[in-house]
């Protein structure tokens, strides 16, 4: 394993580490999870701290029973031996019960409260601004929903009742010590203060242990995700042993923050162990004394040691598990962290979302009315671009500087200027995608409505008004059915005569499974062409009155190009198209052409007109 320094940046997972104590915010988080089952938790808990007292309590009545044999008067002494035995039998069963039903129950409410904070954490993070993915790579959010997670619901789907009838236990022996005579309070309270002291010095480095643990786990799954995505590049570059080393790193480096977790955990327990031995042998001495003094019985030194003697164990496992408690706890930080941050500007939760966050929300009514709405019925729509200035980022210069154009309803515009020069920018501006710093773009003088204090139509509406086939064609994994038609409402035939209109009917039907085709991750078993071809059937689909194309045509052959050029002619032949390309023969039925030059307009007007002048400038 190579042992050469690794720069900070890439260990962390790019959180700001915090010393100690949680956010206070994730408590708020967890009373939203848990509220709608609020009674039934409490009731819950009841069944469990009862159930506890009564196994537990078996020990007192066997304490006053000995007291009884050795003569000594008390509340029982009235029973005969078969009938203390039927109580204690009875005591027991019902405790067992009451016990299972409290775990049993407990864990199902538990499992759906945490269930509810996962989606409502889905909810929020698939709407945070673009900026957001551009600068957080995949494998952190993915640690965030897999691994982090997990560690949330492993625990309170299923031990977190354990642990809590562990905190039962412990409330009922200082209860039953203490009924059982009073003067082993003063040995609880010392017990207590004892386990409290070393769980306090180990504390601080548990924690910060198992946080560096867990962020050390995301940079060296990103790493092996963008390795096995760029495998064959990797190759052709004979890369690989740099690229092994690399990972050889980053997980050595989380193997070494295992290591130490592992090591702290085990200095702990240790700890504990020696701990508990020394006490048993203080209580053994101390009860001698105490019933030969006559300040106690011996069925109470019997009661008093039975518990201390078990308690050692329940607050080793009390402390064990409340590390993994912790380890939940940072899960539950990580993911609050998510579900805390804004929203892209513009906007809103669904009506299903319920912990109050303060993100703006649709209310059901509202929700009901914009899903059968569109922003125009009409076939086409105009566009209005009003003096844009737009960056990716404040850091970053501008990329489209003061554009100014409209796009007449049922025009054909198309775009052209050199790699770079914010062609597709243009077009995530459209769809404001990012914040737009100056200016603004209306469909039908209708702009998106932003924040609360300003007019304009719903987000969602403004960018369901548009389809588009992006520089990248996208396909998910899935059938080549649920590609075409995500939201399954459309017929085979419709599915295969948009196919033929794109020439791929024949091709599709000659695959195995035919439209029930698999298609892999991100369309990696197709061509690029065949993408291309698959995601202007899509965009067909769609009916928007505003059709983008941003270079749809680049990968595929000649034959091919016609056939999609035929087919974005008969098809959008009504609707307002946007068509980026940069083989002009693609642009010439378009009516005008805008010509962009770093970020700026630098003509704008007739295809016959300034598709020459371009050719002339740019391309010689
Ligand atoms: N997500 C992003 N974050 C930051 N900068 C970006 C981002 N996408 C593009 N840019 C920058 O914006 C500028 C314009 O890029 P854009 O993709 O709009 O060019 P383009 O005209 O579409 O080029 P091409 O013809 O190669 O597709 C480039 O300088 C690019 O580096
Ligand atoms: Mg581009």
């Amino acid at each position: 394993m190579s042992s050469a320094p690794i720069k900070a940046k890439y260990l962390s997972d790019g959180d700001t580490k915090k010393d100690g104590g949680y956010n206070k915010t994730i408590f708020e988080t967890l009373k939203f999870a848990y509220s709608p089952f609020f009674t039934r938790i409490i009731l819950c808990l009841i069944l469990g701290i009862t159930g506890r007292g009564l196994l537990l309590a078996n020990t007192n009545v066997i304490g006053y029973w000995v007291d009884t044999i050795v003569g000594k008067e008390n509340i029982l002494s009235g029973l005969s031996s078969a009938q203390l035995i039927t109580l204690l039998a009875v005591m027991a069963v019902t405790g067992f019960v009451l016990t299972m039903t409290f775990r049993v129950s407990f864990s199902r409410l538990s499992a759906q409260a945490i269930s509810s904070f996962y989606d409502e954490v889905t909810l929020r993070t698939s709407r945070l601004p673009m900026s957001f993915f551009d600068n957080t790579p995949a494998g952190r959010i993915i640690t965030r929903f897999s691994s982090d997670y997990g560690n949330v619901f492993r625990l309170f789907g299923g031990p977190l009742a354990e642990f809590i009838s562990i905190i039962f236990d412990l409330t009922m022996m200082i209860i039953l010590i203490t009924v059982a005579n009073p003067v082993y309070l003063i040995f609880v309270v010392f017990i207590a203060l004892m386990n409290y002291l070393i769980y306090k010095l180990n504390q601080e480095k548990l924690r910060t242990a198992r946080r560096e643990l867990s962020a050390s786990r995301s940079p060296s799954i990103a790493h092996f995700a963008e390795t096995t995505q760029g495998a064959s590049t990797i190759r052709s570059f004979r890369r690989q042993q740099s690229f092994s080393e690399r990972f050889e790193r980053l997980d050595s480096h989380f193997l070494t923050q295992k290591m130490d977790t592992t090591k702290s955990l085990l200095s702990f327990s240790l700890q504990m162990n020696s701990l508990t031995a020394l006490l048993l042998l203080v209580t053994g001495v101390s009860a001698y004394f105490m019933v030969e003094k006559g300040w106690a019985t011996v069925g109470s030194v019997g009661v008093a040691f039975a518990f201390i003697a078990l308690s050692g164990n329940t607050v080793q496992m009390f402390f064990e598990w409340l590390t993994q408690f912790e380890e939940a706890m940072i899960g539950v930080e990580r993911l609050d962290q998510y579900m805390r941050m804004n929203i892209e500007q513009g906007s809103l939760l669904p009506s299903t979302a319920t912990f109050a966050t303060g993100h703006p929300t649709y209310s059901p009514s509202v929700e009901k009315y914009l899903s059968t709405r569109r922003l125009t019925e009409e076939r086409n729509a105009s566009v209005q671009v009003q003096d844009v200035w737009f960056r990716y980022r404040e850091d970053l210069p501008w990329v489209l500087k003061g554009v100014n154009f409209d796009v007449k309803a049922g025009e054909r515009l198309g775009i052209v200027g050199r790699t770079g020069s914010g062609k597709s920018s243009l077009i995530q501006a459209l769809f404001y995608l990012y914040p737009i710093d100056k200016g603004q773009i209306a469909i039908n003088t209708h702009q998106p409505k932003l924040t609360a204090a300003t007019n304009g139509v719903d987000l969602n509406l403004y960018r369901k008004s548009m389809a588009f086939i992006s520089q990248e064609p996208i396909l998910f994994q899935g059938t080549l059915r649920f590609n075409l038609d995500i939201e399954g409402t459309l017929t085979e035939e419709k599915l295969l005569s948009v196919l033929a209109q794109v020439g791929l009917r024949e091709w599709v039907l000659a695959q195995p499974g035919g439209l029930d085709m698999r298609i892999e991750e991100r369309g990696k078993n197709l061509s690029l062409g065949e993408r291309q071809l698959l995601c202007m059937a899509r965009c067909l689909l769609q009916q928007a009155p505003i059709v983008i194309m941003d270079e749809a045509t680049s990968s595929v052959d000649p034959q091919s190009e016609e056939i999609m050029v035929r087919a974005t002619e008969e098809f959008f032949s009504d609707r307002t198209q946007i068509i980026i390309a940069h083989r002009l023969s693609t642009l010439a039925k378009c009516d005008r052409i805008l010509w962009l030059q770093n970020g700026e307009i630098k003509a704008l007007g007739p295809t016959s007109e300034v598709l020459p002048r371009f050719k002339n400038t740019e391309l010689v």
